[in-house]
């Protein structure tokens, strides 16, 4: 599958909105987005998917291959779930901790991530995994790129919910400088294209207490991995 480049001289992201309606987008990449509260909409139909999701596959915390525990917990929905253990990071069909399928993507998760994709101009986003991280406060997220996926033809769509964060979006190495891009609840980044294996992480969650979340900043972060 091919995801034209948007021509950036006719391309109007906006072009249907009424003004005081506008969706505040802000273009952090010459293919990517953060795309202002894209998700509050959604959140009454998210919120108990996610929940049925993590009763299925509960939050853990993962070993990355050098012998770390990861601050962030994990889980996953979709045909693939990302995990890291010492042996590496490997997109798996079953949860190692039940031995079960990963549990199902639910409807309202594709949906919202196709439009989310759309919106950042990628037209044909079939995701077929959906990562879902918890961050408590001061759980970071270090600077790496998403390459464990076959192919890097559709792009990154990561939902951010409950407690804000600071993302670092960086270059194609890790020593590039990043940009500082503050996300809150129902923001998306979209990523893709020539972006697409931009580093990427976030910096210790603040302290903090979410009104509809708690303690907490929940992440989804869609792919196609295969
Ligand atoms: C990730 O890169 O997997 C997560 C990014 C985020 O939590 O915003
Ligand atoms: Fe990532």
């Amino acid at each position: 599958m091919r995801y034209e480049p948007m021509n950036p001289i006719t391309f109007d992201l906006f072009a249907d909105a009424e003004p005081e309606q506008q969706p505040r987008h802000e273009q952090i990449g010459e293919q990517s987005y953060v795309l202002r509260g894209f998700a509050l909409p959604w959140l009454d139909r998210l919120l108990p998917a996610l929940e049925a999701v993590l009763t299925a596959a509960p939050f853990r915390q993962m070993v990355t291959p050098g012998g770390f525990t990861m601050s962030v917990a994990l889980s996953s929905c979709g045909t693939w779930g990302w995990t890291t253990d010492r042996n590496g990071y490997q997109y798996t069909r079953n949860d190692p901790q039940t031995g079960a399928p990963w549990p199902e993507m639910p409807e309202v998760f594709f949906e919202l991530a196709q439009a989310a994709a759309r919106e950042a101009g990628f037209m044909a986003f079939v995701p077929d995994s959906c990562l879902i991280n918890r961050y408590v406060p001061g759980a970071r997220m270090s600077l790496h790129q998403d390459k464990n996926e076959n192919a890097y033809t559709a792009p990154i769509v990561s939902v951010s919910l409950g407690l804000p964060a600071t993302f670092l979006f960086g270059g194609f190495e890790r020593s590039a400088k990043s940009q500082r891009v503050p996300l809150f609840h129902g923001d998306i980044v979209v990523w893709g294209g020539v972006d697409r294996l931009r580093y990427h992480g976030v910096l210790p969650i603040k302290e903090g207490q979410h009104p509809r979340l708690g303690e907490q900043r929940i992440n989804f972060t869609f792919r196609t991995a295969r």
